[in-house]
C-alpha cells in the first residue's frame, strides 16, 4: 500500500486555490486508489508560526476539517485528523531540526518573502516561521509517505523533505521513506483574482481577488466578474504576458476537466470567459457549501471522526518515530 499524505494550515478560511490545487485531487483522486491509504491532516501547529488569535485558530481548525469531509472526504476511505492530536509530529520535528542547516531553512522562498513583510512593516518573525518547513517534514516523514498531493507553492518544501530523508537515512541507517510531490495537471498554482501575478492565498490582505469555498453564488460571480485581466482583449493562454486571463483559463480548465490552451479558443471576449467562469466554479462549489451547511448543524460527528483518525494516525506514526529514536543515538526508555 502506498502511503499518501498531505495537510491544510488553518490560518483563513480554505479559498478555491486550496480547492483545486489540493483537496479535490485527495477527495477525486487519492482515496479512491485501491493502491494508496491516504491521510489528511488539519495542520494546526503550523497555524502558529504567525501572528495568530486563539479563538480563531480553534474554529478555522473545526472549520477546515468540516469542509474536507464537505469537499468528500470519506472516513472510511482515508484518515482525517488533526496535527496537534499527535505528538510524533512535534517529536520528529526536533531529530529533523537536528539534521537540517540554518543555510537551507533560511533559502525557503516563503520564507524569504514573508521576513521581507516582516521587515518593511518593521516588524520580527517568529522562530517557528523558519523552522515550519522541518515541522512538514516531519508530517510527511512520520507516515512513510510516498505521495505528496499538493499545490506548485508547496513544491520546495517537499523537495527539502526528500533532502532531510536522503540525509538522515545515509546518516543513521534507513529510517524515512523518500517521498514526492504530485501537483495537479491544471491550476496547480491558482492566482489572485485582483493580482495575477501573486498567488491566491488565505491571508492576503485584500479579499476581493480570493474566493472563498463558502462564498456563496452572487460573491464568486461578483469576483471573478471584476477579475483583472488587460487591455488587448485577445483571450490567449499565456501566463507570463497574460497572466488574469491565463488564470481564469486554468480555473475554467480545472472546473470542466478542459484544456486551457483549447478553451481560449472557444472565446472573443472577456466578457464570455468571465461569465463562464463564475458559473463552473458557483457549480464546483455549490454541493461543497450544502454539504457543509448539514455537517456544521453536528459538531458531535465532525469531532468522532477527527478523534477516530488521530488514534489511527498515532499508531501509524508511533512505530516510523520510534525508529528514528533509536537510529539517532538516543537510548531508549526502559
Ligand atoms: P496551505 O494550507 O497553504 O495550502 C493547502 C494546500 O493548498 C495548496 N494551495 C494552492 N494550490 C493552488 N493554488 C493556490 N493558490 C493555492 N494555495 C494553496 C497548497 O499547495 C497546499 O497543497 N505547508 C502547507 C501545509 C502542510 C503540508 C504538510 C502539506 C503542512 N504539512 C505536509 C503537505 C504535507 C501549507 O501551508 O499549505
Amino acid at each position: 500500500m502506498k502511503r499518501i499524505f498531505s495537510g491544510i494550515k488553518p490560518t483563513g478560511h480554505l479559498t478555491l486555490g486550496n480547492y483545486l490545487g489540493a483537496v479535490r485531487q485527495w477527495v477525486e483522486v487519492d482515496q479512491h486508489r485501491a493502491d494508496a491509504d491516504p491521510v489528511f491532516c488539519v495542520v494546526d501547529l503550523h497555524a502558529l508560526t504567525v501572528e495568530h488569535e486563539p479563538a480563531r485558530v480553534r474554529r478555522l481548525s473545526r472549520q477546515a476539517a468540516t469542509l474536507l469531509l464537505a469537499s468528500g472526504l470519506d472516513p472510511e476511505r482515508c484518515t482525517l485528523f488533526v496535527q496537534s492530536h499527535v505528538n510524533e509530529h512535534t517529536r520528529l520535528a526536533y531529530l529533523l531540526e537536528c539534521t537540517a542547516t540554518d543555510g537551507e531553512l533560511r533559502r525557503m522562498i516563503q520564507y524569504r518573502e514573508k521576513t521581507a513583510g516582516a521587515a518593511a512593516a518593521g516588524q520580527g518573525v517568529r522562530l517557528s516561521l523558519l523552522t515550519y518547513p522541518v515541522l512538514m517534514a516531519a508530517d510527511i516523514l512520520a507516515y512513510g509517505a510516498e505521495e505528496v498531493p499538493v499545490g506548485e507553492d508547496q513544491r520546495q518544501h517537499v523537495e527539502l523533505t526528500r533532502d532531510l530523508a536522503v540525509r538522515f537515512n545515509q546518516r543513521y541507517g534507513h529510517t524515512f521513506t523518500v517521498p514526492r510531490a504530485v501537483l495537479p495537471r491544471v491550476a496547480a498554482r491558482v492566482m489572485d483574482l485582483q493580482d495575477p501575478r501573486s498567488k491566491m492565498g488565505k491571508s492576503h490582505a485584500s479579499t476581493a481577488g480570493i474566493v472563498y469555498l463558502l462564498d456563496d453564488p452572487a460573491t464568486v460571480e461578483k469576483k471573478v466578474m471584476r477579475a483583472v485581466t488587460d487591455n488587448d482583449g485577445e483571450v490567449r493562454y499565456d501566463r507570463e504576458a497574460k497572466p488574469g486571463v491565463s488564470n481564469l483559463l486554468d480555473v475554467l480548465a480545472a472546473c470542466t476537466g478542459g484544456e486551457p490552451e483549447a478553451l481560449a479558443a472557444g472565446y472573443d471576449s472577456y466578457g464570455a470567459l468571465k461569465k463562464d467562469t463564475a458559473a463552473a466554479v458557483v457549480e464546483l462549489l455549490r454541493p461543497v457549501r450544502e454539504r457543509h451547511a448539514e455537517l456544521v448543524g453536528d459538531p458531535a460527528r465532525v469531532d468522532a471522526v477527527l478523534a477516530s483518525g488521530a488514534g489511527r494516525a498515532r499508531e501509524l506514526a508511533r512505530p516510523v518515530v520510534d525508529r528514528a529514536y533509536r537510529a539517532i543515538g538516543l537510548l531508549p526508555a526502559a
